[in-house]
């Protein structure tokens, strides 16, 4: 399976979004990346679900939603109407294994976020109710940020624990992914890869998208 690429629209220029969302599907994204950020569990502000299903009718790729907000039990059903993966932050306030059920009960993919500070073992647990796991490689709430190397050792770490218990989940890895990084991260055990300011910041997006996918 070649690794897979989801964009993150952070950076986009949201006046010009429909033309970026095609030059993506153009590129062979295989999903969208979309950072939820409420200004409390991150300090930063970004969009939320009226934003996304504005997005939702312009394109078919997969929408993968990473939320960055406290307490997110309390809006899981209003973003499972827009999301196919759903992801929020192990750290953010909620039962962990009660909101990862009621978002695959909603018909999501649901996605469980660990920030830098977090060990990778404090998830081991609701592992089997993940279909994704989020390694965050920078502190989460903004674009731009440089790779952090401890990454790599918890990708591993979950890589061999999904392989061990014979799980099928996504192992996905998100900030500072570039030229330099990505394939440290493949190496690690990511199957996939976001990337904001690498992909919006490319002279030819459509072969920095087929480099990454070769990994
Ligand atoms: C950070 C976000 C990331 C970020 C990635 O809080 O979760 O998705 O936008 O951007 P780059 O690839 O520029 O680090
Ligand atoms: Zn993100």
């Amino acid at each position: 399976m070649s690794v897979k690429i989801s964009p993150s629209v952070l950076t986009a220029d949201f006046l010009t979004l429909k033309d970026d969302i095609k030059r993506l599907e153009g590129a062979g994204t295989d999903m969208l990346h979309l950072d939820v950020m409420d200004g409390i569990f991150v300090p930063n502000i970004s969009f939320g679900v009226p934003v996304i299903k504005s997005i939702k009718k312009h394109t078919s790729l997969p929408l993968d939603v990473h939320l960055m907000i406290d307490r997110p039990h309390r809006y899981i059903k209003q973003f499972a109407e827009v999301a196919d993966y759903l992801g929020f932050h192990y750290e953010a306030g909620s039962d962990v294994a009660e909101t990862l059920k009621e978002i695959r009960n909603l018909g999501c993919k649901a996605c469980l976020t660990i920030k830098p500070c977090t060990a990778p073992q404090e998830i081991f647990e609701y592992l089997p109710l993940c279909d994704m796991v989020l390694v965050m490689s920078v502190e989460p709430g903004f674009g731009g940020q440089k790779f952090m190397p401890q990454a790599l050792e918890k990708l591993s770490v979950l890589r061999k624990e999904i392989t061990k218990r014979r799980l099928d989940i996504l192992l996905e890895v998100d900030g500072g992914i570039n030229a330099e990084t990505a394939p440290l991260a493949v190496n690690a055990g990511a199957d996939v890869l976001v990337a904001g300011n690498y992909i919006f910041s490319a002279e030819n997006m459509k072969a920095t998208v087929e480099a990454i996918k070769k990994l």
